[in-house]
C-alpha cells in the first residue's frame, strides 16, 4: 500500500515574484485557502497518510500552516465560534500526519526528492509538485488511479497530459507508442527533461505527480545534474527503465499551475465557481462584469 508522498517545496517561486517574496507561493491563497492544501487533500483523498515537505528554512509558514494554533484556537472557543473553529482543526484528518527535512541546497527536483530518502525508507511512495493543481472531474481522483495501478502492475507511473507543441520544452515529456486513453496507463520507451520544439518525443507532458519505487532513491544517487544544471527526477526515471517497465498515465481531470500567474488566476476562477457558499454569489460577479 502507498502511504507516504514527497511534497519537494523549497522552490523559491521566481515565476511568483513578487508575492514570493515574503510569501511561500505554495501558501497564495486559491479562493480561501493556501494552495498546498489543495495538493495535501488530493494525496489524502488517495489514501496518502505521511506527507513528506522536503522543505527551506523561508518556509516555515507552510508548517503553521497544517499545525495546531493554541492561541488561535483559544480565542475563536472564548467567542464561540465554533465553525471557524471546527474549520481550522480539521484541516487534515486525524490519521495523516506531517513531517518535513530540509533540501539544504537548490540542486534541483531529483535532489528534493532524495533529501526525503530516510523517510521513505524501502516503500513505494508518490510525489506531488505543489505548483499544479489537480482538478478530479466527475470524482475521478487520477492519482489514486496511479496508486492502483502500481498496486496491481508494480510499473512506476507519472502522470501526463497533451500540451501545445509550442510548449514541450517547459516540460518533461514521454516517449510512448500511442498516447493512452484518459485514465488509463501504456509502458514508456523513455522520457525527456524539456526538450527542444521540434525534437520533443511527443506532446504528453509530465504534470507533476509520480508513483515511484524506493530504488529510484540510489538511481538518483547517481544522477548526474541534467537540464538547467540541476539533479533532475526525469532522468533518474529514464536510468529506471534500464531495468523496470514505466507506464504514462494519462490524467482525466484538470490541471492548474499555480506557480505561474494566469495559471493561478484561472485556478481562482474555476475553484472560486465551485466553492459551496462563495459560489453562486461569484458566478454573477462574474455575469455582472459584461465583458
Ligand atoms: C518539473 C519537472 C518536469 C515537469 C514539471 C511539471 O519541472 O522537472 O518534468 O514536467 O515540473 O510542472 P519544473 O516546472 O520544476 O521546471
Amino acid at each position: 500500500m502507498i502511504k507516504k508522498a514527497i511534497l519537494p517545496v523549497a522552490g523559491l517561486g521566481t515565476r511568483f515574484l513578487p508575492a514570493s517574496k515574503s510569501i511561500p507561493k505554495e501558501m497564495v491563497t486559491v479562493v480561501d485557502r493556501p494552495a498546498i492544501e489543495y495538493v495535501i487533500k488530493e494525496a489524502v483523498a488517495a489514501g496518502i497518510e505521511q506527507i513528506i515537505l522536503v522543505t527551506h528554512s523561508s518556509k516555515a509558514s507552510i508548517e503553521n500552516y497544517f499545525d495546531r494554533n493554541f492561541e488561535l484556537e483559544t480565542t475563536l472557543e472564548n467567542k464561540k465560534k465554533f465553525d471557524l473553529l471546527n474549520e481550522i482543526t480539521n484541516i487534515i484528518p486525524s490519521n495523516v500526519s506531517i513531517v518535513s527535512v530540509r533540501q539544504p541546497q537548490p540542486l534541483g527536483l531529483g535532489h528534493a526528492v532524495l533529501c526525503a530518502k530516510n523517510v521513505i525508507g524501502n516503500e513505494p511512495f508518490a510525489v506531488l509538485l505543489p505548483d499544479v493543481l489537480v482538478k478530479d472531474i466527475s470524482g475521478q481522483n487520477d492519482l489514486s488511479k496511479m496508486i492502483q495501478r502500481y498496486e496491481t502492475s508494480e510499473s512506476a507511473q507519472i502522470m501526463v497530459e497533451a500540451v501545445p507543441e509550442h510548449l514541450v520544452d517547459q516540460y518533461g515529456i514521454v516517449d510512448v507508442i500511442e498516447s493512452p486513453v484518459e485514465g488509463e496507463s501504456i509502458a514508456m520507451q523513455g522520457i525527456v527533461e524539456k526538450p527542444a520544439i521540434g525534437s520533443a518525443p511527443s506532446n504528453l507532458s509530465v504534470v507533476g505527480r509520480y508513483v515511484l519505487p524506493a530504488k529510484i532513491m540510489q538511481l538518483l544517487e547517481n544522477t548526474p545534474k541534467g537540464a538547467g544544471n540541476e539533479i533532475q527526477l526525469t532522468d533518474a526515471i529514464a536510468a529506471l527503465q534500464a531495468t523496470d517497465v514505466v507506464e504514462a498515465y494519462r490524467m482525466s481531470g484538470q490541471t492548474f499551475d499555480c506557480g505561474s500567474k494566469l495559471g493561478y488566476l484561472k485556478a481562482v476562477l474555476h475553484y472560486g465557481l465551485e466553492h459551496p457558499k462563495l459560489g453562486l454569489e461569484f458566478k454573477k460577479m462574474i455575469k455582472d462584469l459584461d465583458l
